[in-house]
């Protein structure tokens, strides 16, 4: 399938998508939602993608759900329209997604950059959710995963207020992974991702499962998961080849079998 709003390149084991409509600040309306997924969904598939960035331009990774979009539906009409739905593909993506966040991540933008893996941050990246200005709340997971990164009372000044968050405020709270400089940002997202598709994949697999275990399951049951998932890994190649090469002082060679 070829895209109108998403750039799309393989960069080595690396799927970089940028999403693309500098015109509306990458605005997340239908078309490139709808893209956005199928794409993620496609690079889950192919086995010589390892790691998948997801990024915007320097301006902006996305300014929000498309406000002229919706502007006009009724209650019933965003009902059946239910476009949020879509974002629930987003989680179900098994690889490791890194959000490469470079100016405005608001609303829906810095919503999807909390449902990818980690975040990697420009100096000039901006997070929000200014929705309480529109006369809504965050309707893409804003108010759940903000007040797992930062908790309740920075979530609830956020979104509250609907003021911005800088990059380094983001780091401090623990809401991004790394602040780069605003020349280097998606290179060094790119680079941290080909370190990360140098590790066995069906262990990054399972990793990304487990902590994400840790937001739905009480502490039992997610050590529990961990225990047995760390126990299923010694069925895998990867785990004999891992231990193997520690050994003998060389680099592993993972396959992902
Ligand atoms: N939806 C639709 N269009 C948008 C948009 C959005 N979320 N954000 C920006 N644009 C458009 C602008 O309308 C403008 O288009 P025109 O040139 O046709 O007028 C273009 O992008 C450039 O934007 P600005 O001229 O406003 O640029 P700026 O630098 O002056 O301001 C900004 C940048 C502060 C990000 C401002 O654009 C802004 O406040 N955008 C809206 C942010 C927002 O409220 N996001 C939340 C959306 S609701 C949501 O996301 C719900 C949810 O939880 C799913």
């Amino acid at each position: 399938m070829s895209f109108t709003c998403l750039k799309v390149e393989d960069r080595g084991a690396v799927g970089l998508v940028q999403l693309h409509r500098p015109e509306a600040l990458n605005a997340l309306n239908v078309t490139v939602m709808e893209e956005l997924v199928t794409c993620l969904e496609q690079m889950d598939a192919r086995e010589e993608i390892r790691v998948i960035v997801l990024a915007g331009d320097d301006r902006a990774f996305a300014a929000g759900a498309d406000i002229k979009e919706m502007a006009d539906a009724g209650h019933i009409e965003m009902l059946l329209r239910n476009n949020i739905a879509r974002w629930d593909r987003v989680r179900r993506i098994g690889k490791p997604i890194i959000a490469a966040v470079s100016g405005f991540a608001l609303g829906g933008g810095c919503e999807l950059a909390m449902s990818c893996d980690l975040i990697v941050a420009s100096e000039t990246a901006q997070f929000g959710q200014p929705e309480i200005n529109l006369g809504v709340i965050p309707g893409a997971g804003g108010t759940q995963r903000m007040t797992r990164a930062v908790g309740k009372s920075v979530a609830m000044d956020m979104i509250l207020t609907g003021r911005m968050m800088s990059a380094h405020e983001a780091l401090e709270r623990g809401l991004v992974a790394r602040v780069a400089s605003k020349g280097t940002w998606l290179d060094e997202a790119l680079h941290l991702a080909s370190e990360i598709a140098t590790k066995s994949p069906l262990a990054l697999r399972v990793a990304k499962e487990a902590v994400l275990k840790a937001f739905e399951t009480p502490l039992a049951e997610g050590l529990e998961y961990e225990r047995r998932s760390f126990y299923m890994l010694f069925g895998s190649q990867d785990q004999v080849e891992g231990m193997k090469a520690f050994v003998e002082k060389r680099a592993a060679k993972f396959t992902g079998r």
